[in-house]
């Protein structure tokens, strides 16, 4: 695009354009009751670039939205950027140098945030993770007492038994793709490098009970493109894609890798072990970025089953709706879940309306939320009403904007009825702008 051209991309209009100002608010206006078990904060991360256009919508600063629930009220909330050395350096720092190699120390992290160990970290996954305090001001990057030489995802994925975090990172330049794992009180213990053919974009994976899946699919980094400045991605005709499976813990060596048709997956819902199977739900792109960095084809909820002796790999399309932000109850993370929530029809520029969406893995049935004309919700965290709960017995909470008031509220709906009208909505000082992952963080007792 040039500078004539009169029309900002669109993840500069609307609720895809930045906010200006970093607020505080207390005692937040709510319709409806917030459930008194809600004790914690609701953290949701997503790109509002600063200065001008970055390039791309993946491309901006990253800015943390902050909710804290207490005894029923909406006790405040806070937006702050991410303070990168992108935000603090009147020039651009340089992200990848002409052999490819990433410096961990300068993006944007704009992708994730999650607390771990008593560590709250904004993500994304070019970089180290950023340590934010509970208050969302920005402490410094972390590499885990300098054991940290790659970046890091910003899906990792925590144990909910043996407390651990399991994350990768991947690099332009050899080793390209490197397993980690932190023990439960947040110390590196574990990396590995996972051979794969060449440097492609993985952005998230999957882990069950005893195993880590690896996503190789075909979107290639292109150095070419990187040394021209422009989004340094594309989706390739030759790559293939596999999937490589890992005992956890194990050595990066003893990968298995089993093909399956070329596609490209951001994010699996969940997965588990079956019956000496390996079953992944995800959400699945049928191709990516084929006619340039804008084209995002929809995908759909999509099965994979792995079958570990044979080494082959099943596919089943679940669903047609177009999808994203798939989510499961995270305690269910890596063990068997029935119930998953993703966003219908998402992020769409030009479309005004979505759903959340509730599917029955095991009945196939699915429940949608409406929220209305011109009101579209971003990602879905389950919140859980007590630690025993059911499965779905808890809270689905996200930002909803309403273009009508140009506001954004959080709603809270009752997991167990996702169509029902929200149990509270939280109205927000500003809008939030559309944005991708966060996490309900409770109070921990
Ligand atoms: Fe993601």
């Amino acid at each position: 695009m040039s500078h004539a051209d009169p029309t900002p991309p669109f993840y500069l209009q609307g609720n895809f354009a930045p906010v200006a100002r970093e607020l505080t608010a207390l005692d937040l206006p709510v319709e409806g009751a917030i459930p008194p078990e809600l004790r914690g904060l609701y953290l949701r991360n997503g790109p509002n670039p600063r200065r001008g256009d970055p390039g791309h919508w993946f491309a901006g600063d990253g800015m943390v939205h902050g909710v804290r629930l207490e005894a029923g009220r909406a006790a405040w909330y806070r937006n702050r950027w991410v303070r990168t050395r992108f935000f603090d350096d009147g020039d651009d720092p340089q992200l990848v140098s002409a052999d490819g190699v990433m410096d961990h120390t300068v993006a944007k992290a704009n992708t994730n945030v999650i607390r771990h160990a008593g560590r709250i970290l904004a993500l994304v996954e070019s970089s180290f993770p950023t340590e934010l305090t509970p208050e969302l001001e920005t402490l410094g990057l972390c590499d885990f007492g300098g054991r940290l030489t790659t970046s890091m995802t910003a899906h990792p994925k925590l144990c909910p038994t043996s407390g651990e975090l399991h994350f990768f990172g991947y690099r332009f330049a050899p080793p390209w793709l490197t397993y980690h794992r932190l023990d439960a009180a947040g110390a590196l213990v574990q990396s590995e490098e996972i051979p794969v053919r060449g440097p492609t974009m993985i952005h998230d994976f999957a882990v069950t009970e005893r195993h880590l899946i690896f996503m190789d699919l075909p979107i290639v980094f292109s150095p070419e493109l990187a040394a021209e400045g422009r989004f340094p991605y594309r989706w390739s005709h030759d790559y293939g894609a596999r999937l490589g499976v890992l005992a956890k813990g194990g050595r990066g060596a003893d990968v298995r890798w089993l093909e399956i048709d070329p596609c490209y997956v951001f994010h699996p819902m969940n997965a588990f072990e079956r019956g000496g199977r390996i079953v992944l739900y995800v959400a699945r792109y049928e191709t990516l970025w084929e006619d340039g960095p804008e084209s995002f084809a929809p995908a759909r909820l999509h099965r994979f089953t792995l079958d570990l002796g044979s080494e082959k790999v099943s596919e089943e399309a679940l669903d047609d709706r177009a999808i994203e932000f798939p989510r499961v109850d995270e305690r269910r993370v890596g063990s068997p879940n029935r119930f998953g929530y993703a966003v219908a029809d998402p992020i769409v520029p030009g479309r005004d309306e979505s759903q959340i969406l509730k599917y029955d893995l095991e009945t196939g049935a699915r429940e949608a939320h409406d929220f209305g004309p011109g009101c579209r919700p971003g990602e879905a965290v389950m919140a859980p009403a007590h630690d025993a709960a059911r499965e779905d017995e808890g809270w689905l909470l996200c930002f909803v904007h309403d273009a009508a008031r140009d506001a954004s509220d959080l709603t809270i709906l009752d997991a167990q009825q996702p169509a029902a009208a929200p149990v509270a909505r939280i109205q927000l000082p500003q809008r939030v702008p559309f944005g991708f992952h966060g996490n309900w963080l409770p109070d921990e007792s």
